[in-house]
């Protein structure tokens, strides 16, 4: 397939690269939003860095007068057009779409005596006009999506944005892609240009509202800040696979590591198996784990569950690769004692410092940490003043030590304000819960920007004992 950059910087941090390639994209917007810088740009970085020829389709404006409006930007769209990587053509709409679909007509032509790789058609909104009824404008759009596949286009499509319609049209639903451009109000006096993507064929988009602004070399995006902290954080590191292969490919690799994720749970859904597959393939790829055991995960649950993955936790302990925080004075199989921290006695300023000390100490004699923590055990031991008062710090904390963390913890149990602290201040969010007959599992949030739709989690008979479906 392959990837198209888009010529504007930070959209293709959205795009995780560009355009599919030979995609037809709708960029919809007011007037003046920037629709035909975007769709210059796009021409003219293709051009120059990429050596790609491209074609613009003005119905509006004569291509003199765009000539002119680029040099504000410092773009040189003659000199591009005399090494025969651009065209500029204005014409009226019919004549567009009656030279299009004429084979060998002038666009075709043109496409082949450049080699054509990009083209802007702006703006596809014009065609209206030109349609006897609604029904032969949209049968119109459909052949022009049409022939602009079968020539291998990138294409954008220029569509102006009327008051009236508040719903994506037609455009919407034909094309392999849809952008919105807007003119929102901020913090009420001023006005800030935001880019949507609302849907790209073959891509993982990142959802949201972004900013953009015009500059002196066009149009420059800025992602959502959250994704910028989140993917400075997924530069250089690696990823932490969870087992559960579905997931893992959902994820790109995994969990991200040094980073901190939510399992949301409710007290139905079979989270064990989860669990017990994170840790196992921790374990497996030599990395040391602590692990805080809930009323509901007892220490023997965890022996027997490993234990089906083929990993002895009493052996696992003696090697010093799995540590415990213990709050409920549980025995623990043979050998393990050593490495459980219980703090079944401490008051919460003991707690928070020891955990610290322990942990820090742990870390620094080296290796990959992975900690497992259950605020469900916070919250009944500790209370939920202690969650909303040390969540972040601690978080923060585990994340400067480079550890990955799971947190096991029940949003409808914890209450909403807290909730959204919680998921605001982790860089992921699993949730599972059962609904009717069935379990379902789905990424709600993640530093690469990944959302998930809901999938049904199947037991199956061997490691890790759970598939998403
Ligand atoms: N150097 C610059 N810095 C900031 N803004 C600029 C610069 N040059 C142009 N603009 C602004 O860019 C906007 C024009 O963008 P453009 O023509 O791409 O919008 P458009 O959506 O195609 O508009 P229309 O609906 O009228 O076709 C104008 O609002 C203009 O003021
Ligand atoms: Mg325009």
């Amino acid at each position: 397939m392959g990837t198209v950059p888009t010529g504007i910087r930070g959209l293709d941090v959205l795009l995780h690269g560009g355009f599919p390639r030979g995609s037809t994209i709708v960029v919809e917007g007011a007037p003046g939003t920037g629709k035909t810088t975007l769709g210059m740009q796009f021409l003219y970085y293709g051009a120059l860095k990429d050596r790609e020829a491209g074609i613009y389709i003005t119905f509006e404006e004569f291509p003199e007068q765009l000539y002119r409006d680029m040099l504000a930007f410092e773009w040189d769209l003659r000199q591009l057009e005399r090494e025969g990587l651009l065209r500029v053509v204005g014409m009226s709409p019919d004549i567009f779409l009656e030279q299009m679909i004429e084979p060998g007509g002038l666009i075709e032509s043109m496409i082949r005596e450049l080699n054509c790789k990009r083209i802007v058609v702006d703006s596809i909104s014009l065609f209206r006009y030109g349609a006897a009824s609604e029904e032969e404008h949209r049968r119109m759009l459909y052949k022009l999506r049409n022939l602009l596949r079968k020539l291998e286009l990138t294409s954008l499509l220029v569509k102006e944005r009327e008051a009236a319609d508040e719903q994506s049209g037609f455009e919407a639903y034909i094309a392999d892609g849809f952008m919105k451009l807007s003119l929102k109000p901020h913090m009420d006096k001023y006005r800030v240009r935001m880019l949507e993507i609302l849907k790209m064929r073959g891509r993982r988009i990142r959802e949201g509202e972004h900013v953009y602004r015009l500059t002196d070399n066009g149009i420059r995006l800025i992602p959502a800040r959250s994704m910028i902290e989140d993917l400075a954080l997924l530069n250089g590191r690696s990823r932490v696979p969870t087992g559960v292969a579905a997931l893992d490919e959902l994820l790109e690799g995994g969990l991200t590591r040094g980073s901190v994720y939510l399992l949301d749970t409710n007290s139905k859904a079979n989270y064990k198996y989860f669990i017990a597959s994170v840790l196992a393939n921790r374990i497996r790829d030599g990395e040391k784990v602590m692990a805080m055991l809930s009323s509901f995960l007892t220490p023997h649950d965890l022996d027997k569950m490993l234990a089906l993955q083929g990993l002895s936790m009493s052996g696992m302990a003696e090697e010093e690769r799995i540590y415990f925080i213990e709050h409920y004075t549980r025995p623990y199989p043979p050998n393990c004692e050593a490495n459980v921290l219980d703090v079944s006695r401490m008051n919460n300023a003991e707690y928070r410092n020891i955990v610290e000390q322990k942990i820090t100490a742990l870390v620094s004699g080296g290796g990959n940490w992975f900690a497992y923590y259950d605020l469900n055990t916070i919250l009944a031991e500790r209370g939920k003043e202690y969650i909303a008062k040390y969540f972040a710090a601690d978080a923060a904390g585990v994340k400067a030590l480079g550890m990955t963390m799971l947190v096991l913890c029940n949003f409808s149990e914890i209450g909403p304000e807290v909730s959204a602290f919680l998921e605001r201040t982790s860089n992921g969010v699993i949730r599972t819960w059962v609904d009717g007959a069935y379990q379902y599992m789905q990424v709600t949030k993640s530093p690469n920007g990944v959302i998930s739709e809901p999938y049904v989690v199947e037991t199956t008979t061997q490691a890790p004992f759970m598939r998403l479906s």
